[in-house]
Order: C-alpha cells, then structure tokens, then sequence
C-alpha cells in the first residue's frame, strides 16, 4: 500500500514538474504559436502582447491603428489633423483594423506590394493602394506620402503582415469570392433584405448614423453624399456581396455563420450600388479592356455586354465569352 501512494505521488510530482519546465521555457506558448500557425486561418498579431516593435517605430504602429480605426477623428469633416475625406474609417470596411479573417483585412498586403494591377495598368506601391482607399472608399484626398499619417499607416501595415512570407496570401485576406448567380442580381428582392437586415443600423436612406460626439460613424454610410464613391472597391457587387456574408448584419454574421444566403447577398449589393452615391472619374483605370472585372460597371469593354450586364449579371455569360 505505501509503496503505491509513494509511486503516485512521485509520478503526480513528474507531470508537474514536466509542466512547470515547459511553462517557464515557454513551450506552452510556443505550442499556442504552433497551433496559430497552423491554422488555416490567419490571426493578426496584437499590439498589447506583441515586443516585435519598440521605441519610435512602435509609436508609429499604435498610431497607424488608431488612424485605420478612427479615419474620420483625425482626416474627416471635423478631422484634428486635415479634413480631407467623407467621415469614413478605414475600419468600417476593412474590420478590426484590418485585423479580421475574411473581413477584408490587410494579412497579405505587406507580402504582396508592390506588384502590378491591372486598374492602373502599373506597379502599385504600398502608398498608392493607400491613396486609392482614400480617394475612393472616403472620397476624399489621400495624405502625403511624406507625412506622419501615412508613415504611420505604412508602419501598421507592415506590422500586422509580419508573420507573412513574402508573395504569400493566407487563407481568410481579404474578401471572399462568392460564385455567381444563374440570373441578374435584383435590386428589387435587394431592397427586401436591406430593409429587414440593414436598415436599422445603416438608416432608411442608407445615410448611417453619427456618434453622439459627431466625429466619426456608430454605423457608415451605405449611399449618398457620404459615402463611398462609383471607384472605390465595393461599388463592385462581387466584393460588397463577399465582404456583407461574412460580415454583415455586424457582431451577428460570421464567416462560419453567414446571416445572407448568397442569393440574398448579391441582391442587396445590387440594392445598395443601385442607390445614388458620388462620381469619380475613373477614364484612366483599366487601360486593357479586357482586363476589367466581369463586374466592373463602366464601359468601354473588349466585349458586346452591355453596361447593365456588367454591373448586375448574369455573369456567366461573360465570363464564358472570355473564357473562349
Ligand atoms: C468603403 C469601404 C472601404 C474603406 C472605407 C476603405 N477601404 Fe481599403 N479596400 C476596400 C476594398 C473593397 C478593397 C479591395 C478592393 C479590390 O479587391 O478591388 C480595399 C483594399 C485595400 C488595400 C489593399 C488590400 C490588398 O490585400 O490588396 C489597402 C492597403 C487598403 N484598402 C487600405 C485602406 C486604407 C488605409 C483605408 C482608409 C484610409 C481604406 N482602405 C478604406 C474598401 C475600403
Ligand atoms: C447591428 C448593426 C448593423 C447591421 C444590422 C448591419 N450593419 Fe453593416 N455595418 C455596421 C457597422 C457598425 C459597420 C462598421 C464596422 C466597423 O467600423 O467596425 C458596418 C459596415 C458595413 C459596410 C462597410 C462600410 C460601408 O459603410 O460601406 C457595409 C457594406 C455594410 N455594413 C453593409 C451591411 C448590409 C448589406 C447589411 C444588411 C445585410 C448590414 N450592413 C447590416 C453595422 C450594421
């Protein structure tokens, strides 16, 4: 009998001194890192747990966030540095400062840029796909290349993409590509599921609702004066409808538990790029015409569809035409 207790309290002091080693060396975390890695989906990194960065550098990746998550208290209409965009943030569409798997965030941007894109028909900087965001998704004019604001976005950038090898693009960046549709997505049956999903929080008119303090957007703006222009990214119906399955109605959608079905999904994008929103010029994009996206809605195209087809669909055709 005595000699049994003895074994198993010897043994029990084993495991624990096992776990207590690997605790203080730091496996157990190390075995969390493993697992992150793994992990088919990207995780961004975390500025409160995170000592890559130090000193001045650091400095510039907390403001870089703070920056992508409240666009409009520094940039917007009553912005404290330059009020030179329409009151968006950064974060209203890229979620969680560009820190959410499949909510549009920025894992592969710092792997992957510079490289070509096809809209400018040039090899596009870190700087100039910020630019872009700014002059389109906000509407606005983009800040220096030399000021402190994009020193400090670039920083971020860098930071939350540092556990990316170069060119790769991990599971979960940016927005989910949906399959298309047999038919055209219908604005009518997309204003049905605004109205009983959105419309609450995005407004009647898809105008979005201000803070209490006015500085930026409790809930942006989904059309008019305020919101984003006819260039940006989600005036394209394939990214509005990939980015609102996997994120919207907000807190309540997820990639593993869209709210939308897909039908659903691309008619309310059809619903809400249907609505009146500003105008960019964009003559100089897509200097290939046949490099425009099946979905890109201004002509002219390398092919007989017309405009309304490549805004709404059916896409299948036109992706058959160009398969040929
Ligand atoms: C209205 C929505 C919206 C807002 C606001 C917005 N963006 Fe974007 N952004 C997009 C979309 C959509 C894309 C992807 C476009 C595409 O694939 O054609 C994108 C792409 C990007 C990319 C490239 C991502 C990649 O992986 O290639 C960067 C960088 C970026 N945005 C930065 C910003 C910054 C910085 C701001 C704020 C100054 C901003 N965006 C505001 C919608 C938005
Ligand atoms: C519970 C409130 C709520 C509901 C309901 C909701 N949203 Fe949102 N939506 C938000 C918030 C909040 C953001 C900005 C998130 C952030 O900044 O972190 C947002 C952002 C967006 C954006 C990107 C920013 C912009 O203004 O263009 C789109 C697009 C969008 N929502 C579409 C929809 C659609 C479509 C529906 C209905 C299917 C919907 N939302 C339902 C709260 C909501």
């Amino acid at each position: 009998m005595k000699k049994q207790y003895i074994i198993l309290i010897g043994a029990a002091a084993l495991v624990l001194i096992y776990f207590m080693v690997s605790f203080i060396r730091g496996d157990i975390f190390k075995m969390d890192n493993t697992l992150a890695v793994t992990d088919s989906t990207w995780i961004a990194p975390s500025i409160y747990t995170d000592n890559t960065v130090s000193g001045e550098e650091r400095k510039l990746v907390i403001y870089g966030q703070d920056l992508i998550a409240h666009t409009a208290k520094y940039l917007g209409p009553k912005g404290s540095v330059a009020q030179i965009t329409n009151g968006m943030n950064c974060q209203n569409c890229h979620l969680q400062a560009g820190g959410k798997a499949w909510g549009n965030n920025y894992a592969a941007v710092f792997s992957t840029y510079p490289k070509f894109r096809d809209r400018s028909g040039q090899v596009e900087s870190i700087y100039k796909r910020v630019a872009d965001c700014m002059e389109r998704s906000l509407n606005g004019t983009a800040v220096d290349s030399n000021s402190r604001e994009f020193k400090a976005i670039y920083a971020y950038i860098k930071w939350i993409g540092q556990d990316v090898q170069k060119g790769q693009k991990p599971h979960g960046s940016g927005i989910e590509k949906l399959a298309y549709l047999d038919r055209a997505a219908d604005p009518v049956k997309g204003k049905q599921v605004y109205t009983t999903q959105c419309m609450s929080c995005h407004g009647a008119n898809g105008e979005g609702q201000l803070t209490p303090e006015e500085t930026e957007y409790a809930y942006p703006p989904l059309w008019g004066a305020n919101s984003y222009n006819d260039g940006a990214g989600l005036y394209r119906i394939s990214n509005f409808a990939g980015y609102v399955k996997n994120n919207m109605p907000f807190a309540i959608a997820s990639h593993n538990n869209p709210t939308l079905t897909e039908e659903e999904c691309w008619d309310v994008a059809a619903y809400v790029n249907s609505q009146p929103r500003p105008h960019k010029n964009q003559g100089n994009d897509w200097p290939k015409y046949d490099k425009k996206p099946l979905d890109f809605a201004f002509g002219p195209y390398a092919d007989d569809f017309s405009e309304t087809q490549h805004k709404y669909g059916p896409f299948k055709p036109i992706q058959k035409f160009y398969k040929k």
